[in-house]
């Protein structure tokens, strides 16, 4: 039977993604490859609804990918591609933008947060209609499935609903996704400030994770992680929010669970436990950085990796657009 199909983006940050982005969702993505036919993308066309400079967006998509395959996507079980290098992507984002209320638009909760940061008066149009480029993302590949985090189920319900709209209006035509919502997905916190998450906006720098530190950076923030006065090493979201943070990473990253860990470490220092996961973190980054190195390096390599990426994206992304536009009447 043909697999399952998956869709998921993700933003061209600046720089190194986080220890949180890993853990959250980069290491879903890799699973997923095993169980699904996964296309991935970095989504450049997103990331101008806020102000970018054009070098800096270009080497940041270009790093992002090279990460994504660092971390584990391969190329040969998944499909990995730039958005902007799929034209479909606008040219049905356009379609579903003539499809979608104003009111309904303007609903989604995530463009008030973003144009609040922004400052209301700047905050462009491509910003509020983020979401239905996301919901022609999704139609585009005919996804079953979008891993996606629970700050995104109202944009999973908008391509639902949208999806349904068209199909209903001009005869079937997109497939209905359901939210790929991975409960036990790890959340991380920042470090310093345990109460937050961890993210790139947001944390300080002592508090973030970059999966491109250097080793030594990235086991020093580990070991002067702010913890409690307290002594027990045991996982309380609420009483030991620092402690619980560190258990999640440790778990997470070894696959021991956070059951077996208190056990391992009953009647130890923090120390010893912050020690044990700083090693686990530079056996982990290490070669993360070199292997995303190597793609730098060799851009040869990594530009081909896209151009098929792309290639086999668009023969997907094609159809369905074709078949759109002949039911909208073009
Ligand atoms: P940031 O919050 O740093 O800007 P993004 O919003 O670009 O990161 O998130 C990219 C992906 O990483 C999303 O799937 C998001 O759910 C996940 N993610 C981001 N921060 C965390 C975190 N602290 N813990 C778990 N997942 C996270
Ligand atoms: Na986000």
């Amino acid at each position: 039977a043909l697999r399952p199909r998956a869709l998921s983006g993700i933003q061209p940050t600046a720089g190194s993604f986080h220890l949180g982005n890993y853990l959250g969702a980069i290491r879903q993505y890799v699973a997923l490859q095993e169980t699904h036919d996964a296309f991935y993308m970095v989504v450049d066309l997103h990331a101008i609804t806020v102000p970018q400079d054009p070098a800096e967006l270009r080497a940041n998509t270009r790093l992002a990918a090279a990460q994504l395959l660092a971390a584990g996507l391969d190329p040969e079980r998944c499909t990995l591609f730039i958005q902007s290098h799929v034209p479909e992507h606008a040219q049905l984002g356009w379609v579903m933008n003539c499809l979608t209320g104003f009111g309904e638009a303007s609903r989604m909760t995530q463009f008030k947060d973003k144009s609040a940061k922004q400052g209301a008066d700047r905050a462009t149009v491509g910003l509020f209609t983020y979401p239905v480029l996301q919901v022609a993302d999704i139609l585009l590949y005919q996804a079953d499935a979008v891993p996606v985090g629970e700050d995104q189920r109202q944009h999973i319900e908008l391509t639902r609903d949208l999806a349904e709209r068209f199909n209903t209006r001009f005869g079937e035509t997109f497939t209905i996704p359901a939210p790929h919502i991975v409960k036990e997905v790890a959340k991380i916190y920042d470090l310093q400030d345990p109460t937050i998450k961890m993210s790139k906006s947001a944390s300080t720098p002592k508090g973030l994770v970059n999966l491109l530190d250097e080793p030594r950076v990235t086991a020093k923030k580990i070991k002067s992680a702010v913890t409690d006065t307290d002594t027990v090493i045991r996982f309380d979201p609420v009483e030991k929010p620092g402690i619980s943070n560190l258990l999640t990473i440790y778990s997470t990253l070894t696959g021991a669970t956070v059951a077996e860990l208190e056990k391992e470490y009953e009647g130890k220092m923090y120390g010893a436990l912050k020690t044990d996961l700083a090693d686990v973190m530079v056996e982990f980054v290490t070669p993360f950085r070199t292997r995303t190195q190597e793609y730098l390096d060799d851009p040869e390599t990594l530009d081909s990796v896209l151009a098929k990426g792309a290639e086999k994206a668009r023969a997907v992304a094609a159809e369905t657009l074709a078949a759109a536009y002949d039911r909208v009447g073009f």
